[in-house]
């Protein structure tokens, strides 16, 4: 092979940060991941710290290449995906963050979206976005630091701050400072950048009231940003591609074609569509945003963001206690015939698409004595193909049904009685893949184009290979019964 064969992925997501080293047939060969602090300071708050994120990242790239034991030569390079929407900023001369990342879940500027959408902003930015005034994204949370953080105002007048995504702050980092950049599906999740024109856009940026010299620069997503510090790992390993979590899961499933559809299972669920070069804007509150860009050609996805997924299961250990680990909700929603006609609507963060209520709160109702741990189990876990059946109806009147049967991954879609009755609710086939770390290997396939390890997506396509495919079982009255009782539970989680 005239080419060194292994790649890096570097996949920095909500809870843990996880390195993974592939080979040419991208196999991994090792992994490596590491939890993190989440800290809740108030009410509807969620933060990190990027010196958290940052030492672990670090760490595990280094365990994955002692544990690979691979020549530093044979690495052709590094990509990073990373949870979307987080916001850093930090000193460009020092590289310290003047405040804790806040989260994507974070929902302190729920007021400051219901204020620009009373002044009836949301039409300008959805048409430049694809996106809605909601506290999910980075905009308002940036402008909520330059308000609250001492000084913030003036230094990033002055130029002295840098803003970036999660992507763009490890970015940084690892090129010790010399390179401030991002990519589309990273800046598309901003508020401040117009997807169709592909740049950052100045009548956004008034609106958010956001300097545009904190912003970084955007290239695609498969292209060489910068090269690792050498005192990481000992070699100038090539920065070659970044993405958004949800966007490199979709590259990584092979959902490369128009129609093509997957959806992923960890904190939160995101189920994104392939659209091709020819955007569609939702009419059902879904959101419009760059799959990818390559070559300066970008594609396009349609997405709808479930904020609670695999946090409801985390929610019944942490919370409830009912279970000690995640996967015991397999055993338990196996147990009894049916959730007895309980339901859990898991709004814990307000509910994303399509009902974008960030008031809405969880709840679980149709509890009667009879109600078990395991039926509670249960209602958690369908409320999770509830919600995922939820966003494929919307996507189906957006764009038509999804040309092949939904690709899932993440930790969830390990559950098996969970992946059949998703396809009993969407009626439509479910596949899971043979290589389920989709979202690293996203990213490594973008930083493996931009090193000549593979030619192009062509040559992804056929590495993409089928682990088992669930067929919808369920008979239509049963199915109908079960779906009117969540629409009834969600209506009443709405407020
Ligand atoms: O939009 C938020 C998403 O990117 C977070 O993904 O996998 O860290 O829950 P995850």
């Amino acid at each position: 092979m005239s080419q060194p064969p292994y790649i890096l992925a570097i996949d920095q997501g909500t809870t843990s940060t996880r390195c993974i080293l592939f080979d040419a047939a991208a196999v991994p060969v090792a992994v490596a991941q590491r939890e993190f602090a989440q800290h809740y300071l108030q009410h509807g708050w969620v933060e990190h710290d990027p010196e958290d994120i940052w030492r672990d990242t670090v760490a595990v790239l280094r365990e994955v290449v002692a544990k690979a034991e691979v020549q530093l030569a044979d690495i052709a390079g590094l990509g990073i995906t990373n949870q979307r929407e987080t916001v850093v900023v930090w000193e460009r001369a020092t590289g310290r963050p003047i405040y804790n990342a806040i989260v994507w879940q974070d929902r302190r500027t729920a007021d400051a979206c219901a204020r620009l959408k009373e002044s009836g902003a949301e039409a300008m930015v959805s048409g430049k976005t694809g996106l809605l005034l909601d506290p999910y994204f980075s905009g308002t949370k940036l402008a909520w630091i330059l308000d609250n953080v001492a000084g913030a105002r003036a230094a990033a007048d002055l130029g002295e701050l840098a803003f970036g995504t999660i992507d763009s702050f490890l970015l940084s980092r690892l090129t010790r400072g010399k390179v401030h950049a991002t990519d589309p599906t990273n800046a598309g999740r901003t508020l401040l950048f117009d997807i169709f024109e592909q740049r950052w856009d100045d009548e956004l940026l008034r609106l958010f009231d956001i300097p545009a010299s904190l912003l970084p620069e955007v290239f695609d997503n498969s292209h060489v940003f910068g090269h690792l510090d050498p005192d990481i790992l000992g070699a100038p390993i090539p920065i070659a591609g970044m993405a958004g979590d949800q966007q490199a899961a979709l590259f990584g499933q092979g959902c490369v074609r128009p129609g093509m559809a997957k959806s992923t299972y960890g904190t939160g669920c995101f189920l994104l569509m392939n659209l091709g070069e020819t955007p569609v804007l939702s009419t059902n509150r879904l959101l419009t945003t760059p799959a990818c860009r390559l070559n300066g050609k970008t594609q396009y996805a349609l997405e709808g963001s479930i904020f609670v997924a695999g946090a409801a299961v985390k929610w019944l250990r942490d919370g409830l206690k009912i279970i000690t680990r995640a996967s015991e909700t397999h055993d338990m929603a196996t147990r009894v015939p049916d959730s007895h006609g309980v339901y859990m609507v898991p709004a814990f963060v307000g509910m994303g698409a399509p009902y974008w209520d960030p008031a809405a709160r969880g709840l679980i109702c149709g509890l009667t004595l009879n109600a078990t741990d395991a039926h509670l189990a249960r209602a958690a876990l369908e409320s999770v193909a509830y919600q995922t059946m939820d966003l494929i109806d919307a996507m189906a009147a957006d764009a038509g049904p999804a040309a092949t049967a939904l690709r899932v991954d993440g930790g969830m879609a390990a559950n098996d009685w969970l992946c059949q009755f998703l396809a009993d609710m969407l009626e439509a086939p479910v596949e899971r893949p043979a290589i389920v770390e989709t979202t690293a290997l996203g990213a490594a396939f973008l930083a493996g184009m931009a090193t000549g390890v593979w030619d192009g997506v062509g040559a992804l396509e056929g590495l993409w290979s089928l682990d088992r495919r669930f067929e919808p079982a369920m008979e239509a009255p049963k199915r109908e019964t079960m779906v009117a009782g969540w629409r009834k539970a969600v209506a009443r989680a709405l407020l």
